[in-house]
Parts: C-alpha cells; structure tokens; sequence
C-alpha cells in the first residue's frame, strides 16, 4: 500500500489561531486524513509550530521572555486549539526541540552546499543599533521611493503596491520602534541557488506529473506566476540571529566554514524540515520507520506526500521545499537523508487554500477584529464550527466568515441530518419497541442513492473538494428526509402497521451511511448518531456495499443528535 505523508503548514509559535489557520491548513488535512484512516489508507498526519524567525524573537524580547520559554507558551496554545477542534495529527512538534530537528537541518544545508546548490553572497542588510541586530524586511518600515508614502513595509508598500527593496526605503526604522533608525551594513549569507531549478531533470520531470494534479489556483500561481512568470532568483537561507538552527561551522568534509558564528539557518529553511524532524519523532515514539513516508529507491514510486497551506506558502512548498529535498543526493558518516541509490520523494499535492476574511475584513488579533477560538468553540461545540468552517471553506476564492450564515448552514445541519436520524430512531423506539422492523420491501432505490452519493463524497474529498463532499453528505440526509416525507410512516401506523414498519426500515438504512459521510466533517456527532444505532465503531475499509441494519437490530436509546441554535 502507497503511504501517505499529510501535513499541515508549522504554525509561528508567536501567532495566535484564528479561523483562518484553522480553515486554510487544518481542517481540510483532518479532513482528509479522517477519510483516508476510514478506508484503511497507510496515512500519517504530522505537525508542530515554527518556532525560530524575528517574528518569534522579536515578540519573546518584547514581552522580555527567553525565546525558548516564549515559543513553548505559544505552542501550548496551538496544541490546545487543534485539540479542542479535533484535528488529529498524529504528531504535534516544535522546530526548537533540538534533536533531531537541529542535526537534520543541518544536515541539509551541508549536502546543499556540497553539491554546488549554495552559494555565499555579500550582501547589504539594514541594521538596528539599539537591538544590536539585522532586521528582516517585513519588520522595517519607511518612505516608499515609488510612490513617497511614508509609511511602506520592507517589502510591500500597501499604497502603490509595488513589491519594494527594504535597503532602498527612504528613513527606514524599525517596525517594533520608530525610534530605532536603521543603518545599512555589510554582511554575507548562504543562498540557495533556485536558478538552477526548473532546469534541473529530476525536477522538470516532476513538475511536468505535479502541474495538472494541482488546484488550477495554486497551478497558476506556480507556474504563470513564478516560474514562467517573474523567474527564479538565489534565495538567501541564512540569517544573523541569535535564536535558529546554527550554521554548522563545518562541512561534510569537516573543512571549517568561515564566520560561521553568530549565523543561523533561515526560518523558512529549517520549517519545512520540521515536517520530517515531527515525523521522525513520532516514529521514534511508536518505534516505526520514518524513511517509509520519506524516503524512496530511485526509480519507485514511494510515498504520496500531500502538503496543506494557505496560499501565501505556495513559494516554499512548491518550489523552495521541492529543491531542498531534491538536492539532498550524497551525504556525510552518520547522515540521515537517502543513502545511495535513494531521494527524498517531493510533494504529490499542495492543496493551498485562498484566504478567510471575518465579515469582509481580514482577521486581525491586535484590531480586535477576530473570534476567540477557545470561546467560540465551548460555546457552540466543534462540530456545529468544523461544519460552518468546511461549508464556507475558500477552497478556490477567498470567503467570509458571516456570523448570520453560522446560524443558517448549521441549522441546516441540525434539521436535515440531526432531526431526521432523531425523529425516526423516536419513532422506532415508540412504535416498534427500538428494534429495526422487518421490511416487505427490499429498498432498491434507497442502497442507489447511498452508493451514489458515497461515491461522491469520496472522489470529493479525494479531489480536495471538502465543500463539494460536504454536500454530498447533506445530500444524503435530504435524501433520507425526502424518503420519510414520501413513503409518511406516521400516516401508516393506524392502518397499516406493517407497512408503515418497511417504510421505517429504508429510512434507518440511511442512517449507517450518514454517520460515515459525517466522520471527517463532524466526528463527534458521527460517534453520536453510531452509539444512537448500536453500531460500533468502525473499523477500516472500503465503504461499499454500504453498512445496513437488519430487521431485529436492537437500536440505541435516542436523544437530539444537535440542537439548533
Ligand atoms: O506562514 C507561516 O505561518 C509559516 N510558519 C509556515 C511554515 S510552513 C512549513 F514550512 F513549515
Ligand atoms: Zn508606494
């Protein structure tokens, strides 16, 4: 069986979850990942948050916190999250958790730069007397010298919109403190070569198979915007920071490195690498093999390595990323990377979603234009959330969060799908004693459209089309409704008992089906409504023929499967 690798963008420990994360990374992973465990796929969720970067030592010396403490707190905080909105990652990491995350990173530069794929650069960089270090462009702030607006950032002047050159800003300051004016000084960093990327074989090849597997936003994207489009220049891959993996001081061939010290490896370099150090951790943990989702012969097809993000990562997952791991071949006595005759696999798929707005203005903690999670969530539950949050997913457009259109879509949810599990089992349980009634009918039409619409909620979601999945799942339980509503037990129970006991019977034969289509969108009603039928869990495998409950069944005490709100 080809394994499966599905991770979830390594949120900044610093930052603080909103729906956004959640509806952009998260939830369509555990999505995802929820139906490929149903099906018994060999699948392997892995996380952890991004833990270096000036965002994270900026905001810890701030707060005057020593950074490691600092980004522990905020991991917390994110575990705590995805917990409470059941996101089940099969490991949760953190890029400060040295081993093995340190050697390995390292260990990655060395081979890049071994194999001609780094290269030193002189570079000028803008630097801030008062913290005694470089900043990064996003973290200076100054006079545009397109269009003279005074207050641009370093990389982006948010009037004209030119992309801008955070050395070439006007009275550059710092963002943290106007007070702080910036000075430009000399420096050097490693950067990784990326002109050499579209050419190289390996990676065409692989190209040429990701283009037409790709959301045609995220193909466009990466192939009329950057690759085609604007063209691919050297990436600088180190930083001077005093917090991040270090630049080894030596190479493979233990010759030294020269000033290396006091550099460490960008934050966007050592991330990605934070997929593989969180699933080397876990297989640790469970005594497994990490290579397995990583690592493949030359010439095998290995394991499908799916990367959910928002689409303002789509540069480093489809392009940076792919050449790290590409560029790995020949390592060093005691590496961990592919031995000879073996590579790294790159990515099968990066399902990028566009961006989710708060009644059409961006999320923003420090506005207070933003939902507490953690509030939101033990007030309404993490069902009625992740179902509003997959409904309004930004799958190909960016979407909204509408407070009115929570309590529609979920209401929906609780008359469709929960009134109507409710109502029959009641019913059941009443009249005929809470076992399934024997049928003289043998519900052709109902097991066609079980199938039908299971077939289409799995190539849905296979596609990475949650909200068309989702559909199909309430397309069912208005199937069920349409079906109660035509054959009318209740009418029936007077005159024709045994008759109105058939009718009930096709109507329960919904009901294993919907709590299956309901699992990776609504996992704890779809325990719910499995404990209301007497089934048990489970277990994995294919979905059809479709779980049927025979006449004799003895069902589960009912109750509300959810409330409207
Ligand atoms: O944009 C972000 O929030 C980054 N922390 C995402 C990193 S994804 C990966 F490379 F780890
Ligand atoms: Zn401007």
């Amino acid at each position: 069986m080809r394994p499966i690798l599905v991770t979830s963008a390594l949120p900044y420990a610093n930052g603080s979850p909103h729906f956004g994360h959640m509806v952009g990374a998260y939830l369509p992973a555990d999505i995802f990942v929820r139906y490929q465990r149903m099906i018994g796929s060999d699948v392997l969720y892995i996380c952890g948050t991004d833990d270096h970067g000036v965002a994270n030592t900026l905001a810890a010396e701030k707060e005057g916190v020593p950074y490691k403490e600092f980004v522990d707190r905020g991991y917390a905080v994110w575990k705590r999250v995805s917990d409470l909105l059941g996101i089940s990652f099969d490991n949760f990491s953190q890029t400060s958790r040295r081993d093995p995350h340190y050697p390995l990173s390292q260990e990655f530069f060395l081979r890049l730069l071994r194999n001609g794929r780094v290269v030193r650069r002189d570079v000028k960089q803008l630097y801030s007397p008062k913290t005694g270090r470089f900043l990064a462009d996003r973290y200076v702030t100054g006079e545009c010298y397109r269009c003279g607006f005074k207050e641009a950032r370093g990389d982006e002047c948010p009037k004209c919109g030119s992309w801008l050159e955070a050395t070439q800003l006007r009275n550059p300051r710092s963002r943290m403190d106007p007070a702080d004016l910036l000075e430009l000084r000399d420096s050097w960093q490693f950067e990784l070569d990326l002109a050499q990327f579209p050419s190289d074989p390996r990676v065409r090849a692989w190209l040429d198979g990701l283009r037409p597997r790709l959301k045609p936003n995220v193909a466009t994207f990466v192939f009329d915007k950057m690759i085609e489009g604007e063209g691919l220049e050297p990436r600088p891959i180190t930083r001077d920071l005093p917090w991040g993996v270090p630049l080894p001081a030596k190479d493979l061939d233990g010759r030294p490195i020269a000033d290396a010290e006091g550099k460490v490896l960008y934050v966007w370099f050592d991330a990605p690498i934070g997929y593989i150090s969180s699933t080397i951790e876990w297989a640790r943990a469970h005594g497994k093999d990490w290579r397995r989702y990583w690592i493949r012969r030359r010439g095998e097809e290995g394991a499908r390595l799916i990367h959910f993000i928002g689409k303002d990562n789509i540069t480093f997952h489809c392009i940076v990323f792919p050449a790290m791991l590409a560029w790995q071949e020949g390592g060093g006595p005691g590496g961990q990377g592919p031995g000879p005759g073996e590579e790294y696999v790159l990515p099968d798929n990066v399902p990028a979603n566009e961006f989710f707005n708060l009644e059409g203005r961006k999320f923003s903690k420090s506005e207070g234009w933003t939902i507490d999670i953690e509030e939101f969530v033990s007030k309404h539950g993490a069902d009625r959330t992740r179902f509003y949050l997959t409904a309004a997913m930004p799958e190909t457009a960016d979407s909204d969060f509408l407070h009115r259109e929570f309590k529609a879509k979920t209401d929906l949810l609780a008359n469709q799908f929960g009134n109507f599990a409710t109502r029959v089992l009641k019913f059941v349980g009443q009249y005929f004693d809470g076992r399934v009634p024997p049928s003289s009918k043998d519900w052709e039409g109902v097991r066609g459209q079980v199938e039908a619409r299971t077939r289409e909620w799995a190539e849905c979601i296979e596609g990475f089309r949650f909200r068309r999945a989702l559909d199909a799942f309430m397309g069912l339980a208005e199937d069920g409704n349409r079906f109660l509503d035509e054959t009318a037990p209740w009418k029936l129970r007077k005159t024709d008992l045994a008759a109105c006991g058939s009718a009930l019977h096709g109507a329960l034969q919904y009901l294993p089906p919907l709590s299956v289509l309901a699992e990776p969108f609504v996992p704890g009603l779809a325990a719910k409504l499995r404990a209301m039928l007497n089934l048990p869990p489970r277990s994995p495998g294919p979905l059809l023929p479709a779980e049927t409950l025979p006449a004799g069944h003895p069902l589960g005490p009912p109750s509300v499967v959810i409330e409207r709100l």
